[in-house]
């Protein structure tokens, strides 16, 4: 199975770049499965609405990723239980609307769990995330239960993302981190077969910080003094995603390459030794 993973979307900029760049990938690299951190996709660059939540669909994610910004269009607490590609931070409390991982069905048919989870250093509380990840990965075994497991791993820290790609190593097809909107260079399959990477960057204008526009962070780093909201740097957006082959019986990855298209980044394509015909 080939799996696509894009990073967190920013703003117009980055739709904009899902758009024009997305159907492509999906059909030049025969994807089968292609996930989507949509935590920071709306206009403001922080939260999710239901437009643009249908809007990465059409621009042909199979599920939808969040994480600490889930929230910031409260709406998201009313529609997230009507969208069963939506999937928060496992590892919220209990009672939070919507749910932290989902089975889907993959462009080939073939069963996929997808797991959000929240990191815990320099984040926000929250509840326990290897516990969380570990029952749903016990409970849907890789290779027999689903084909593929998916879990990004929304996190600050490069120390917690490392011990979450080795924690469920073997065990996931594909352990992704998100939120820092800066890609590593550490792509690569662990030793028991599951494809990581500490952060596959965002999806937004790289002319920014972290995706906003730089005069205010700016202003707050050299003054101190808040004066106006961050907005999302509007220039052109660079995707940044990895795809990932697995095989077809256990589930792990045989192959784990790293994406970059348009923007200000050097661009950066894959190149599969096993090509489809
Ligand atoms: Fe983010
Ligand atoms: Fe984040």
């Amino acid at each position: 199975m080939r799996i696509l993973f894009v990073g967190d979307v920013v703003g117009r900029a980055g739709r904009e770049a899902i758009g024009t760049h997305l159907p492509n990938c999906i059909s030049r690299w025969k994807v089968d499965l292609t996930i989507v951190n949509g935590e920071n996709a709306t206009d403001a660059g922080f939260g999710i609405t239901r437009p643009v939540y249908d809007e990465i669909l059409a621009a042909g994610a199979d599920a939808v990723t969040l994480g600490n910004h889930s929230w910031n269009k409260k709406e998201a607490l009313q529609f997230i239980d009507e969208c069963p590609r939506l999937v928060r931070p496992i590892n919220y409390l209990a009672g939070t609307p919507g749910t932290g991982a989902v089975l889907i069905e993959a462009k080939n048919g073939q069963r996929a769990l997808v797991i959000n989870a929240l990191g815990r250093l320099f984040m926000e509380p929250v509840e326990d995330p290897f516990g969380r990840i570990a029952a749903e990965l016990d409970a849907n075994p890789l290779g027999r239960a689903v084909q593929a497991t998916i879990v990004d791993y929304h996190c600050e820290a490069t120390g917690e993302k490392h011990a979450a790609g080795h924690f469920c190593d073997g065990r996931a097809s594909l352990v992704v981190g998100t939120h820092t909107h800066t890609p590593s260079a550490d792509d690569r399959i662990l030793p028991r077969g599951t494809a990581f990477i500490t952060d596959v960057g965002m999806t937004g204008d790289y002319n920014s910080i972290v995706g906003m526009a730089k005069e205010e962070p700016l202003r707050r780093f050299t003054t101190g003094i808040p004066m106006r909201r961050f907005e999302p740097a509007s220039g052109e957006a660079t995707l940044c995603a990895v795809l990932v082959e697995t095989d077809e019986r256990s589930g792990l990855a045989l192959s784990i390459a790293p994406i970059r298209i348009g923007g200000c980044l050097k661009p950066v394509l894959p190149s599969f030794p096993n090509e489809k015909s």
